[in-house]
Formats: C-alpha cells, structure tokens, sequence
C-alpha cells in the first residue's frame, strides 16, 4: 500500500471537513521518536497537543508499552460480566487510594461513555431512593464533557452541537467564571456573580436536579478557561447545601495536567462521582473511569428483585491491557517524579509567556500547568480569520505542520498542551515555533 499519498480515500476524520482534508493533508504517521510522531516519508512533528491531551510519555518504547505487551502474553481480553480480572482489581484498589474520598470504581473505554456512566449512576441514586423526580442535570457554560448525547447534552458547545440539538436533553446551565470579554474587572466580583447565578439555579431546581456537572479546574475545549482560587470549593459547598449531587469530570485536566494528579483535591471540593480518562494509561489505550462514593454505591445494593443494580457496562469495559497500562503509567508518574517535573515544565512556560503577551493580536492569556490558551483578536474582535482570507484555526495547524509541530488551535485560540512528561528542549521548540506562528499572524492580521 502507498502510504505516501495519504488516507484521502477511505478515512472519515473527526471534527474535518473532509472537503479541505485532501487539500493540505498527506500525512500518515508511521512511527513514534520520543515526543515525535515520524510519517511515511520521515517528516517529524513535535506532538504539540499531547495527541489529543492525553500523551505522557511520547511515543516510543517505554515501561507503560512494555507493561501492555506483559498483559498481551498473559490475557489479551476477558470480560467483568460475570469475572473479574486481575488488572482491573489492582488498578481500582490504587485508584480509590489516590482520589480521596471515593470508593468504587466503573470502568469504561472512553470519557464520554464514562460521562454516560455518571449520568446514570446520578439519576438512578435518586430513583432508587424513591426520589424519581430528580432526574435533571445542570452543568456550566463553555462546558464539554464528550460527544455522545447525554455528554452532548450536559457540555453543550453551540457551534459543536447545534445540528444535534433535537436529541439533546433539556439542561439547567451557569455561567463560567471567565474573566476575558466579562464586565467584570476583577475575579472576585466575577466569581461572587457567577457563584450566585448558580445558587439561584440550585435553589430553583432543586428537587428536580439529580448533579451539577462540572470539568475539575478548567474548562478546555471551551476555551482554556482556568477556574479562579476559591470557586470549585465554593460550588462543592453549594451542591452539598442543596443536597444536588456534584460530577467531576477530570478526563481532560487530572493526571497532571494542571500540575495534579487529582486536580478536585488541589481544589479542596469533594465530588460524588468523579471521571478520569485521557492521561490515565499514558494515552496508551482507551481506558476510562468514573469513581463514586460509599454513599452512592450503597443505594444500589438490594435484593436481585428490587432490580437496584446499574444496567450499564461496555464490551471491553475493564480491559486488562488498558488497566496495565494504567497500572505501570502511576508507577512511572511515581518512579519519575512526573508531578515535579510538570513543574519545572509550568514555570519555564511562564517564563516564555510575556513574549506573546506583547503581541499587538494577543488579547489574553490563560496559564495553568501544562496547559496554555492564547485568545488572539484584533479590533476587540476574535481573529477567526487572515487577511489572505484563511481561517486561523486552519492556518496555525498547517503552519506548525511545516515548521514540524502537531497542533489543534480552538478557533481564534492558539493551545499549548504538550504531552506531559515532555523533555525542556522539546518545550522550548514548541514555544518558539507557536511565537514564529503568531509573528506571521500579526503581518496577516
Ligand atoms: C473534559 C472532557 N470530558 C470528556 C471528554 C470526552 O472524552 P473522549 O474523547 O475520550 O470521549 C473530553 C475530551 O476531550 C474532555 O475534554
């Protein structure tokens, strides 16, 4: 086969028009090299987007892979229907010790099913303690939590979502504590109002909410939307008040990306139910989770007629490959002090970052961890498109493809989200390959 050419004729791509993919496309990725992604003709790119947020370890050979291929030559695959493995039973034990205060785990393949999962453990808690009417949701604006149609639902993005809107749940939403294009001038008054708004919307709803849902820290594919000290917690409390369960959903941002492994302990806000996925094997293979607590797992035990149990599960849910994975990547986040290192990495990003803030399209900037969103606009307006009349979206990715960087921007905002156990000097390259890209963008804008 002649991989050359590219897979312009048989692949659908996600979230592409499919159109304009044969147009600048060719690329097939072959091998990994470090945090490089090698295609058919040796052209490298720097994995700038941590291959969709979840990269740790880049992508060569390593202790999670070689964990994997152990597993492979012991049990390729074996149900939880019925059995369990071994695997997936070391893995919920080591899981429920680090997220604190949570006591069982569900395993799924992905973070939006495991956001389904979420969804109806919630409702059933509620139906199975004679409360049906609960059955609601509420979740934040700028949210995004997966793209099936309960995760769709909660996380609606308008310019994502809009032709689906017929099948989507009806869903109570608050505001988002983003300061940038507020009318607020400072965090604390933005942060009282939003805190307000989603009192009042607690209070309101109810005895008809079953959750409030919510991404842990900081909102990503809405905007790299970074929650102010203070309003997580805020909103654990408000939950609690008003006896509406608190999903948190840390597929995108726990396991270091904000710079801790469990980023609602670093927020001081204990949910109910909590999701983790992406960084959970490395990025290695489609594992994903979503933990409760005793309190949420008690009210589905009964006997077999009063049919309490979760009718839910997945064809590989708890696959022993994927849960090796998992297994051998903490060990690794703990034999090589990742959490330090994503440290060091935070504090030389920062150290770079007045160099875009002088930018004359830069219009704000958002840190945390290894995670950077840069809103480009000119004119008070979002730079969504150059004067050569190409989308910036468009223009960043094909441009760091040449310049041998992978990068997905989100509209008019430049990310960086590099995989996180990423080496200085692949983080310096991929700076300074993002500020060349904005140099070029300032003559075009
Ligand atoms: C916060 C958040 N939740 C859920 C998901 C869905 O995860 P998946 O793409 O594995 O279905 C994502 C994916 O980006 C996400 O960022």
């Amino acid at each position: 086969m002649d991989l050359t050419k590219g897979d312009k004729e048989f692949v659908w791509h996600p979230y592409t028009q499919m159109r304009d993919w044969t147009k600048w496309n060719n690329r097939v990725i072959v091998k990994g090299d470090g945090f490089y992604l090698v295609d058919s003709i040796g052209r490298k790119y720097l994995d700038g987007s941590a291959s969709m947020w979840c990269n740790v370890w880049g992508h060569t050979h390593n202790k999670v892979v070689q964990a994997m291929i152990e597993q492979l030559k012991e049990v390729p695959h074996c149900t939880l229907f019925g059995l369990a493995n071994a695997p997936s039973t070391m893995l919920a034990e080591i899981l429920v010790r680090l997220a604190r205060g949570m006591h069982k785990v569900f395993y799924t393949d992905n973070g939006s099913t495991a956001i389904e999962v979420a969804m109806k453990i919630a409702v059933q808690y509620w139906h199975n303690k004679g409360k049906h009417q609960k059955k609601d949701f509420i979740s934040l604006e700028h949210g995004y939590h997966g793209d099936t149609i309960g995760a769709m639902s909660l996380g609606y993005i308008e310019n994502f979502f809009r032709a689906y809107r017929p099948l989507l749940l009806d869903v109570h939403r608050v505001p988002s504590p983003l300061l940038y294009g507020s009318k607020f001038t400072n965090e604390s008054d933005l942060v009282e109002c939003c805190l307000e708004k989603t009192e009042s919307t607690l209070k309101r709803h109810k005895d008809r909410c079953a959750a409030l849902i919510m991404e842990s820290g900081a909102q990503i594919a809405g905007g790299a939307i970074i929650f102010p000290t203070g309003y997580q917690r805020k909103i654990a409390k408000l939950c609690r008040d008003y006896d509406v369960l608190l999903i948190l959903d840390e597929i995108a941002t726990g396991f270091g990306r904000l710079g801790n492994i469990i980023e609602y302990i670093a927020q001081n806000s204990q949910p109910d139910i909590v999701c983790f996925g992406k960084a959970l094997t490395g990025g290695y293979f489609p594992l994903a989770v979503t933990l409760v607590t005793h309190c949420i797992f008690d009210a589905f035990l009964g006997k077999y007629r009063y049919n309490k149990h979760l009718y839910h599960g997945h064809t590989f849910t708890g696959h022993p490959v994927g849960c090796a994975a998992a297994l051998a990547n903490i060990e690794n986040y703990q034999n090589r002090n990742l959490t330090q290192q994503i440290k060091v990495s935070t504090e030389y990003i920062a150290s770079r970052l007045p160099e875009f803030s002088k930018s004359p399209i830069v219009a704000d900037i958002r840190h945390k961890g290894l995670l950077v969103g840069i809103e480009l606009a000119k004119n008070n307006k979002p730079l969504l498109t150059l004067k050569n009349k190409e989308i910036t979206n468009y223009f960043i990715m094909q441009q760091s493809l040449k310049m041998g960087v992978y990068q997905r921007p989100l509209g008019n905002i430049m990310l960086l989200i590099p995989p996180l156990g990423i080496t200085k000097t692949d983080l310096e390259k991929l700076v300074n390959v993002q500020l060349k890209l904005l140099r070029k963008m300032e003559k075009l804008s």
